[in-house]
């Protein structure tokens, strides 16, 4: 949607006689293809958890857990986003899924405890961001 978005005002100025405004136009349209913090780091957490359930699937090594998955406290969301209570919540109830996965004292199977983890991406998103849950659900290892 939005890349489509972009290339029409992007023909639409490149139609247009005046230089000068051109150049400023520009500036704003690369503007909008600048994702938030929030995105990118929302990408790294998927990319990770791709290659962690690939790593429990086949019993490897895990990759220890990423430090700046702590960011998602202060990464700053989509300007039509706010960070409530709950989103708050929700990024607590994440992180502490997500270390628990490498708590080998545990009572759960690492199966359930990587499952639980993509749960919790999958709560957030119910109630924050619906779009993405289709992908994140091939996340889940069946049993
Ligand atoms: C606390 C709530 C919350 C949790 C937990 C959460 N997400 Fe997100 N996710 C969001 C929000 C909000 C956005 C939209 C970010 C924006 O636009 O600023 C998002 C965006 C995304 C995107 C789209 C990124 C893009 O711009 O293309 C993906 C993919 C994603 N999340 C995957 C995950 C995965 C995988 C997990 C768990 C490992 C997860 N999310 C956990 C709230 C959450």
């Amino acid at each position: 949607m939005k890349p489509v978005f972009c290339f029409i005002i992007l023909v639409f100025f490149i139609s247009c006689k005046d230089n000068a405004n051109k150049a400023v136009k520009a500036e704003v349209i690369y503007d909008m293809y600048v994702p938030s913090e929030m995105s990118v780091l929302m990408k790294e957490l998927y990319a990770f958890n791709l290659e962690l359930k690939k790593q429990v699937v086949k019993e490897e090594e895990l990759t220890p857990f990423p430090e700046q998955f702590l960011n998602i406290h202060t990464a700053q969301l989509s300007d039509f986003k706010a960070r409530t209570e709950r989103f708050k919540s929700f990024s607590n109830i994440f992180l502490t899924a997500q270390k628990e996965i490498y708590n080998t004292n545990s009572d759960l199977s690492l199966k359930d405890r990587f499952n639980n983890t993509i749960n919790t991406c999958i709560s957030c998103h119910s109630l924050e961001c619906t779009g993405p849950i289709p992908k994140i659900k091939k996340l889940l290892i069946s049993q």
